[in-house]
């Protein structure tokens, strides 16, 4: 097969990518959209504040970096609004975690972030981003990379300018938000602005931003030419958009089935209890329009227990005469003899 684009000498296998997206892009949800045609993963953004430190920071800031083989191509996302730690944060990842990439955040709008110059805060400054990136990529083996959103606010669109300062500093892909930092996720996209990017640079660019449906994915393409469309919210209870399936056409079945896999995922990175807690919220979304959703939506985002969780599921699908006694048995006995895992 051949690859959709490269990010520098890294063939990259498809045209889409699950969007980084703190709280819910960690190893168990890159793993199944991966598994699904996600053609690489983005871990989290981690603020390089929680990696210092004796052990190398924060146990949570490690978790969001930590991934499998069958993840590849990985690339860690950084934030940070101190230039030189960026870069020695960046120097020092490329060794510990041997990511294939290092991707830098300038787009997180959060005002506390943003306001400090760092995620989309980065994009008011171009001289530190040349700093940030020129030296990153002299000084790294693998490439560097960088999520932008198009401007700080609608006075501010200065998306060419930090483009052609990305691609002369040495960046290797762009992937574009097309919404300005003032936006948040309000408004639409700006699809025109990402197609004027891609005509601008040469180095590879995402395009990102409400994309939802199979046909979105064809009509941003055609309307940017994007290598590669990166999907965050709507990827969220449908992780099978990466095999170009809308959310309707995923059975209720097909969706009971996965979030027993996800569940379980969870349940082997974050332990027992976490695991649960944190699945609540994919929960909520998988089982969102169906019809099942109203009788089951309580009970299964307040179960306390795995086996309550599990059993709640079994009990509905054996009800919609789905599941026979004997697998709604063995279900059970799959979640109620794990052994606790500590993440
Ligand atoms: C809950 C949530 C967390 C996010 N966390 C990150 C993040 O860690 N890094 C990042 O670059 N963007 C983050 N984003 C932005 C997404 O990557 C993406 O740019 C945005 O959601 C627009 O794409 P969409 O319309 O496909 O969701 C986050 C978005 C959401 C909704």
């Amino acid at each position: 097969m051949e690859p959709t684009f490269h990010i520098r000498e890294i063939p990259i296998y498809g045209d889409l990518i699950l969007a980084p997206m703190d709280g819910y892009s960690d190893l168990p949800f890159r793993s199944l959209c991966r598994e699904l045609g996600s053609a690489m993963s983005y871990t989290e953004f981690v603020n390089v504040d929680e990696l210092r430190g004796k052990k190398g920071g924060s146990r949570k800031a490690k978790n969001k970096l930590r991934y499998t083989e069958a993840e590849r191509p990985v690339s860690y996302q950084i934030y940070g609004h101190d230039i030189d730690r960026l870069i020695e944060t960046g120097v020092r990842l490329e060794g510990q975690g041997r990511p294939d990439i290092i991707d830098i955040n300038m787009g997180c709008y959060v005002k506390k972030i943003s306001e400090r110059g760092a995620g989309a805060g980065m994009i008011r400054f171009p001289e530190r981003i040349a700093r940030l990136i020129s030296t990153l990529s002299n000084d790294l083996e693998i490439p560097v990379t960088a999520k932008i959103r198009i401007g700080w606010d609608e006075d501010m669109l200065n998306y060419m300018d930090t483009v052609r300062v990305l691609e002369d500093s040495g960046a290797s892909l762009i992937a574009v938000h097309g919404r300005t930092r003032a936006q948040g996720y309000k408004g639409l996209a700006d699809w025109d602005a990402i197609a004027e990017i891609k005509q601008a640079v040469s180095v590879p660019v995402l395009g990102n931003g409400d994309v939802t449906t199979v046909a979105d994915i064809e009509r941003v393409k055609a309307h940017t030419g994007v290598d590669g469309v990166m999907i965050g919210r709507g990827a969220i209870g449908n992780p099978w958009i990466f095999s170009r399936k809308d959310r309707e056409d995923v059975s209720f079945e097909e969706k009971v089935t996965m979030m027993r896999k996800h569940l379980a995922l969870n349940l082997d990175f974050y332990g027992e209890r976490g695991g649960l807690i944190l699945f609540r919220k994919h929960v909520a979304k998988y089982i969102q329009g169906s019809k099942s959703e109203p009788s089951l939506r309580i009970p299964l985002l307040t179960a306390e227990k795995v086996e309550d969780f599990v059993r709640i599921l079994a009990d509905h699908e054996a009800a919609m005469g789905r599941l026979d006694r004997d697998a709604r048995d063995a279900f059970l006995a799959e979640f109620t003899d794990r052994e606790p895992v500590v993440a």
